[in-house]
């Protein structure tokens, strides 16, 4: 494993993850090393729901995130004066979710005099692949979570340039409310990817054409699945859902694969990494593999890290110090968006 840490300052960074709901935290040294992960996640409260409440969310984490530090701090063997700096989510996310790990943070920074780094969830989840791995920029980054779908050229460690980015829904959105109309429960990109194992892509589902430019969108398909669904419930049909699960995960990762591999061959760099939720796909996977034979070296993090998680906040941080930002004073706000670029 490269270490770009080596001649330079050494840094160990406890980070905090709050932005949607997993109240997170880790301890993480020189961007590449994980000595402790912990992720609370409160995804079986919000099932019944189908989806996550704010409200419920922001309350879980107040009652989660002071065993959760504890529990990062005792796994690492760490104590406050092994850590250099505490890194946080500030945003993109649900503001009142956001605001309970800026605001454990801020106090923490404050208490132990520790500079206090202020970490796009985005970024985070682009550094993830930096994690136990040698990837070094530059390189294209294929982004698709619950919130954004976007591609990047990741020029250096700090600077990224937009390159495509979706005009409405997620990626990650798409596969949640899909799973939604077909009953299955929440979080639907796990669900869907299951199903999809035990059906056909039947059906031919619609993919933006590449000749209108360098974007996504997911609305057009989504809207196709919630119609096709109720057309066939209108006539008494009983839906094939494992077969609309698979023609659907086609048709969503073909436009994330196809544009991707686009964008790639464009852009002369021969390596790729691919970040956030959506990453976790085994048929997304598959599809980014196959680009090895036509000589790109393929990243992407471990299963584990593509969800939300504070491991890939504290990388993310740990970079930030190499790149001398700034660090936040405790003025610092949560975001609901954060810029892509
Ligand atoms: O990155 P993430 O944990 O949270 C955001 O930053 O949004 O992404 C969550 C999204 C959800 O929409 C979830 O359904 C999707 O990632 N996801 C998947 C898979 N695992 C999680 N989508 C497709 N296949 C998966 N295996
Ligand atoms: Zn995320």
């Amino acid at each position: 494993m490269i270490d770009e840490f080596a001649n330079g300052h050494q840094i160990t960074v406890l980070a905090i993850e709050t932005s949607c709901d997993e109240t997170a935290c880790a301890v993480v040294r020189n961007g590449r090393q994980v000595l402790s992960n912990v992720v609370a996640t409160q995804i079986e409260i919000h099932r019944r729901f189908g989806g996550v409440v704010p409200e419920i969310a922001s309350r879980n984490h107040t009652l989660a995130i002071e065993n959760v530090v504890k529990e990062a701090m005792d796994k690492a063997g760490v104590g406050k004066d092994d850590i250099d700096a505490i890194a946080v989510t500030y945003g993109a996310g649900l503001l009142g979710a956001l605001l309970v790990g800026v605001n454990f943070a801020k106090g923490l920074a404050f208490a132990w005099g520790k500079p206090l780094y202020a970490v796009s969830h985005i970024r985070g989840h682009i550094a993830a692949n930096y994690i136990d791995s040698d990837l070094t920029p530059p390189y294209i980054c294929l982004l698709a979570s619950g919130g954004h779908s976007a591609i990047l050229r990741v020029e250096d460690y700090s600077r990224l340039t937009l390159i495509a980015q979706s005009r409405d829904d997620a990626a990650g959105e798409a596969f949640d409310k899909v799973a939604r109309v077909l009953g299955l429960p929440y979080p639907g990109g796990p669900e869907i990817e299951r199903l999809a194992k035990e059906g056909r892509p039947v059906y031919d589902m619609p993919i933006p054409k590449r000749s209108d430019g360098l974007y996504f969108s997911y609305s057009g398909l989504k809207t196709y699945v919630i119609n096709l669904v109720h057309t066939l419930s209108q006539k008494g049909k009983e839906p094939n859902k494992a077969d609309i699960a698979a023609s659907f995960q086609k048709a969503a990762v073909d436009q994330l694969a196809g544009m991707l591999t686009h964008v790639l061959k464009q852009s002369g760099l021969k390596k790729v990494a691919i970040a956030g939720g959506v990453s976790a796909n085994g048929y997304l996977r598959s599809r980014i593999d196959a680009l090895e034979a036509e000589g790109y070296r393929v990243h992407y993090p471990a299963l584990g890290l593509c969800t939300d998680n504070a491991a890939m906040i504290g990388a993310e941080a740990c970079f930030m110090s190499l790149c001398e930002a700034a660090p936040a004073d405790l003025s610092l706000d949560a975001k609901a968006t954060v810029p892509l670029g």
